[in-house]
């Protein structure tokens, strides 16, 4: 037999590698949700604009009901012979209330379908995405509350820099996944427009109303030209570029948990409940789940070069190359969702080694700078000219194998004479912390004041919902 829902001209069936490039019902059966919804707009539809009738709407709409809890339940049998979610669905239909089926599709095709179905599953991450990111900053935001005058080593080049806190480098990543939503939510208003009615690509006959799916669906507006909306997948593509960065922030922090629980750094500890253990060496503690974020990232940007290159060339309009478009995206929308979530749990799991943090500090004369700084505010030397004087400062030091305020007053003012006792004031890690209270520094009480602002603006958030 051939097939039921195109098969009109045909009289074989499709061989059986034909049936297997072809099918798609493994990928987009995740989609039935969006498709029911969408057929039922399009039903209701067709009914308010005399296309079928009301009693045939009401039928087709009950059945799709019925189809949307049995897929719920696990109850409903995925056909491949049926090739994809809407042939699935559409079958089903007509097995439940006859012929009726069959009117369902008057004025569309799977082309602004599938469109219209990916758009909505697309906007559903976007939404999901964003309270996960909203979850992320929670934790991060409540631990650098906590820690807003805990202080670790800075660094540049992965060289100890400057002394920095605890609560002001989780506050970096907290800024960057607010700049991470906004990429989304750009995403989503660019996106949360209607395909549905475009047809197969020039539109249709029938008198109907795309206003009134658009809005039923809760798009903004019914996309303006018809053959745009059934062949761009630029909005999976503007939302996989918006998880990419949003996978390239994780992984940093995933790579610098990694480095920090190191025992060679030895920061920061996670508990037995985000750490493995080796098969053959009992005193390992491994960071996997970090090291998978950093490896899931790669998923993420795999998706959207797999998908750039399928779009690439494609003359207009919808080409089967884009039924390409859903494994990867789906795929990796997936790998970023379990990495926002795991990094989630590290952060509210980890517990810093406050000591180790503060030697660390200290370590390779990180308040170098501050001595610096010094020559220039009390001595009124030249910058220049007090990054070398401090230089020969830290060099006498290195040689006594002593730390900067450990090294005689006599030997530094051997190199610089008008250098007074006052000086010790500025060369500890914790002076040096306070003292950086510029704007975004990461001075204790500015840290504290942007975790503070950060918890009233996601609990404002969190009541506007
Ligand atoms: N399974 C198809 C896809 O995902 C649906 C659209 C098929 N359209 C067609 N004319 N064969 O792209």
């Amino acid at each position: 037999m051939s097939n039921k829902m195109w098969g009109g001209r045909f009289s074989e069936r499709p061989d059986e590698i034909m049936e297997e490039i072809n099918v798609s019902i493994d990928v987009d059966r995740h989609l039935y949700a969006q498709d029911i919804a969408a057929s039922k707009a399009h039903a209701a539809m067709l009914a308010a604009n005399g296309i079928i009738t009301a009693s045939d709407a009401k039928n087709i709409g009950k059945g799709l009901d019925t189809i949307l809890s049995e897929i719920g339940k696990g109850g409903f049998e995925f056909k491949r012979a049926l090739e994809d979610i809407h042939m699935n669905v559409e079958s089903r239909l007509s097995e439940l209330i006859g012929p009726a089926a069959g009117r369902l599709h008057t004025a569309r095709s799977r082309n602004d379908q599938v469109a219209t179905d990916f758009r909505l599953y697309v906007r559903d991450i976007v939404d999901e995405t964003d309270a996960a990111l909203a979850a992320f900053q929670q934790a991060l935001v409540e631990r650098a509350l906590e820690h807003a005058g805990t202080v670790m080593p800075g660094f540049t080049h992965l060289q100890t820099a400057q002394p920095v806190t605890f609560g002001h480098h989780l506050l970096a990543y907290v800024e960057m996944a607010a700049r991470d939503r906004g990429r989304f939510q750009d995403a989503r208003k660019r996106l949360n427009e209607s395909p549905l009615g475009a047809a197969a690509l020039a539109g249709t006959s029938f008198p109907i109303d795309r206003h009134a799916t658009a809005k039923a669906l809760a798009f903004d507006r019914p996309m303006a030209n018809s053959l745009d909306a059934v062949s761009d997948r630029d909005f999976v593509l503007e939302t996989l570029s918006a998880a990419s960065i949003c996978a390239v922030h994780m992984s940093r922090f995933a790579e610098e948990i990694v480095i920090w629980t190191s025992p060679l750094v030895g920061m920061i500890r996670l508990s037995d409940k985000f750490t493995t253990g080796s098969s053959i060496m009992p005193q390992k503690r491994n960071p996997d789940a970090a090291e998978l974020v950093r490896a899931k990232t790669g998923r993420v940007i795999g998706a959207l070069n797999g998908l750039l290159i399928v779009m690439k060339g494609l003359p207009l309009a919808y080409q089967k190359d884009m039924q390409e478009d859903k494994q990867g995206a789906m795929e990796g929308f997936a790998a970023l969702s379990l990495a926002i979530r795991a990094m989630t749990g590290m952060v509210r799991d980890l517990v810093p080694d406050e000591a180790r943090m503060k030697a660390a500090a200290g370590e390779g004369y990180a308040t170098a700078t501050d001595l610096a700084d010094w020559l220039v505010r009390t001595l009124k030397m030249p910058f220049r000219e007090a990054h070398h004087v401090t230089g020969r400062i830290v060099a006498k030091a290195a040689e006594g194998g002593v730390a900067l305020h450990e090294l005689p007053l006599k030997e530094m003012q051997a190199i610089e004479p008008k250098i007074t006792k006052d000086v010790l004031g500025v060369l500890s890690v914790e002076s040096s912390v306070k003292s950086r209270t510029s704007f975004g520094g990461t001075a204790p009480k500015n840290v504290a004041s942007q975790a503070k602002s950060w918890v009233k603006r996601l609990e404002k958030e969190r009541k506007l919902g």
